[in-house]
């Protein structure tokens, strides 16, 4: 073999590998509930789902709904469709809202993976990427438990507060469900009381997770039952997620509440300011969802899809949006709190270690 046989080989080699590429490389739609600047979706879902799916050599266009708008996404689900993406990720703003446009838009060409959050009532939901949203609402109840030593023989009557997610997110009442479930039995036998007596899913829910509206109930609450250092004590407010929680903190912090007398106040997510928050021993904990590893996890899915192939799921018999199982693919999560705080965020390279600076 000469070197022009050499070079020919080679640039077939090349040709080979570069067609190989292009057969296998998919137009990726991703979508994600809002681009507000604070929360997890738009400084570590959406763009480390475009890198993971990136890497392995797709096209990958991301859009944010701007501040969960229901109708924003919808238009964004549409452009993608027109676009010509054949896989779309998807993180609901409302699980239900897209239903019925799915079903008439969707046709059987497009896969849609759901991400994070379930799509409800349609059949065009073809796979399903999340966290253990029942182990992050037990996890929050069992630590509310265990900080108020309710287990304890001399345990003494709590109040506590709850705050949850919007009921249109699947995931709320998952979350409700389970961090009730650990509580209930304390309310129960009266050794956690509900002054505000706002305990439902309905009565207690934070419109699109927003901070705004939690601090909004949280003043309110405060002003009704006289909370605060020097009036009613309040042991804990149970919030579901991290931008409740910093709602909920903003009322307390007005109601005089400071560093060191807090109640304890959880959350999820692990938003950056909130960890600086329970850096600061304000926020008590929260519930660490490594994006890195859903969008690793949802990137080989969409990756088997584009192949043709079944993807490999460890909840294959799925999970029930109201009209069909949804073969699903689950990863756990991690409570977060300023014992482990530097080992789970920073030195993982989740957050840079500046994330722990002095902030308040
Ligand atoms: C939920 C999700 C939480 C949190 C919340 C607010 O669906 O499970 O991790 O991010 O949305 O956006």
């Amino acid at each position: 073999m000469n070197i022009r046989h050499v070079i020919s080989a080679m640039s077939l080699l090349m040709l080979t590998a570069v067609c190989f590429n292009t057969a296998m490389a998919e137009k990726i739609g991703v979508l994600m509930p809002t681009d507000n600047l604070q929360k997890r979706w738009f400084n570590h879902d959406g763009p480390v789902l475009k890198d993971e799916l990136e890497k392995l050599g797709h096209t990958v266009t991301v859009a944010y709904a701007s501040e969960d708008d229901v109708m924003v996404q919808k238009k964004q689900l549409q452009q993608m469709i027109i676009a010509g993406n054949k896989i779309i990720i998807v993180s609901p703003v409302d699980s239900a809202s897209l239903s019925e446009f799915m079903d008439q838009y969707v046709d059987a060409s497009i896969y849609i993976i759901a991400y994070d959050r379930l799509i409800s009532g349609t059949e065009k939901v073809d796979y399903f990427v999340t966290f253990d949203s029942a182990d992050v609402g037990k996890k929050i109840g069992e630590y509310v438990v265990d900080k108020l030593k309710l287990k304890e023989p001399e345990a003494q009557p709590k109040n506590i507060e709850f705050m949850n997610g919007p009921k249109e997110d699947s995931n709320s009442a998952v979350l409700y469900a389970s961090a009730m479930g650990v509580l209930a039995p304390y309310i129960k036998n009266g050794l956690i009381n509900i002054p505000s007596g706002e305990a439902s899913l309905e009565k207690t829910q934070i419109t699109a997770w927003s901070k705004q509206f939690a601090r909004e109930r949280m003043i309110r609450i405060i002003d009704q039952k006289n909370y605060g250092p020097k009036g009613e004590k309040l042991d804990a407010v149970v919030c579901l997620n991290d931008s409740i929680g910093r709602g909920a903190i903003d009322a307390l912090t007005r109601a005089g509440y400071e560093p060191g007398n807090y109640p304890i106040v959880t959350g999820q997510d692990c938003d950056k300011l909130s960890v600086k928050s329970i850096w600061s021993d304000v926020q008590s904990m929260s519930v660490f969802k490594d994006s890195r590893r859903l969008a690793a996890e949802t990137a080989k899915i969409a990756d088997a899809v584009s192949k043709k192939k079944i993807p490999s799921l460890n909840r294959p018999e799925g999970t029930f949006n109201g009209v069909k199982n949804v073969p699903t693919h689950i990863l756990d999560v991690e409570v977060v709190t300023k014992e482990n705080v530097k080992e789970v965020l920073i030195d993982s390279g989740y957050y840079p270690a500046s994330t722990l600076d002095s902030f308040y």
